[in-house]
């Protein structure tokens, strides 16, 4: 199996492993990840997801270019529609998805980073969409989560040119919210989710959609969510955990 999947203490790490081909995403890998994917949807006790490549050297190399070498056009649409599919499953994942990046994050590798919540990175990570130097473009939602999350000017300079990128300037340009050396990566990693696994899963559920679907729309509309979600928090027994524990000045316990 290319997907490993390992739960434990409320976090679901979810490893991408074809080292040969630096974790490059074949149509079966996709398939075994949305399949990891619907089994941790399965499942009330994960709290957080980290997503990695196994080995030191790539956190994804894109989609597998052997694969799609002799395309034609309607099987090249199939590509890019099984990995949007796969990658939308990603970005619905209803509880936070973290991308822990080492090494090469490259093409439908950053795609796959764009679909997460939150991108940590080692300082050795490189990232890039070098679609237009296969004749291709970014086909698995890289034109636009890429354009959202950094800004149209930033995006256009990165896909029109390949460039590939160090880590340090994929933080500069807000690509990855964090960057940590090689050998901190996977400890920093967790500690952010074992950071969120100690608050209200339900709120942060609700802060999650709102968020995201607050994007989607206009100000006032994701105004409207966010008060509606924030009435829906007060059914939920972690707020009167969480409200009464203050009062009470005693720890919270959301388990
Ligand atoms: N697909 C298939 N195989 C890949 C691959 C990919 N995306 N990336 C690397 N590999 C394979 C190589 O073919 C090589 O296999 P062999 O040992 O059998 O020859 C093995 O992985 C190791 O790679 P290299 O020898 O090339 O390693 P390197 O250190 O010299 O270079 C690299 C590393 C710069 C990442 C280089 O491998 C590379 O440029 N890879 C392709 C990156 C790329 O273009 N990604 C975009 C793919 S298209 C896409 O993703 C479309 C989309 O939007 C969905």
């Amino acid at each position: 199996m290319a997907i490993q999947v390992q739960v434990d203490k409320h976090i679901a790490k979810i490893t991408i492993d074809r080292q040969g081909a630096l974790n490059a995403l074949n149509r079966e890998t996709l398939t075994q990840l949305q399949e990891a994917i619907r089994q941790i949807n399965e499942r009330d006790d994960v709290r957080a997801v980290l997503f990695m490549g196994a080995g030191l050297k790539s956190f994804v190399a894109g989609a597998d270019i052997a694969e799609m070498v002799t395309l034609d056009p309607i099987q090249g649409h199939g590509v890019a529609e099984l990995g949007q599919s796969v990658f939308n499953d990603i970005a619905n994942i209803k509880c936070p998805t973290i991308a822990v990046i080492q090494g090469y994050a490259l093409g439908g590798g950053c795609e796959l980073s764009l679909a997460c919540d939150c991108r940590i990175a080692s300082e050795k990570a490189k990232f890039g969409q070098p679609e237009v130097g296969l004749g291709i473009i970014p086909g698995f939602g890289g034109t636009q989560r890429l354009a959202r999350l950094v800004g149209p000017g930033q995006a256009k300079r990165l896909i029109f040119t390949g460039e590939i990128i160090t880590g340090a300037q994929a933080l500069a340009i807000g690509l990855v919210d964090q960057l940590v050396q090689p050998e901190q990566l996977m400890e920093q990693a967790e500690k952010l989710a074992e950071s969120i696994c100690t608050k209200s899963p339900n709120a942060v559920r609700m802060a999650k959609e709102a968020i995201d679907q607050g994007l989607m729309g206009t100000l006032s509309e994701g105004l409207r969510l966010e008060a509606g979600l924030f009435g829906l928090c007060f059914a939920s027994p972690e707020q009167k955990e969480g409200m009464s524990a203050f009062l009470e000045k005693r720890a919270v316990s959301f388990e």
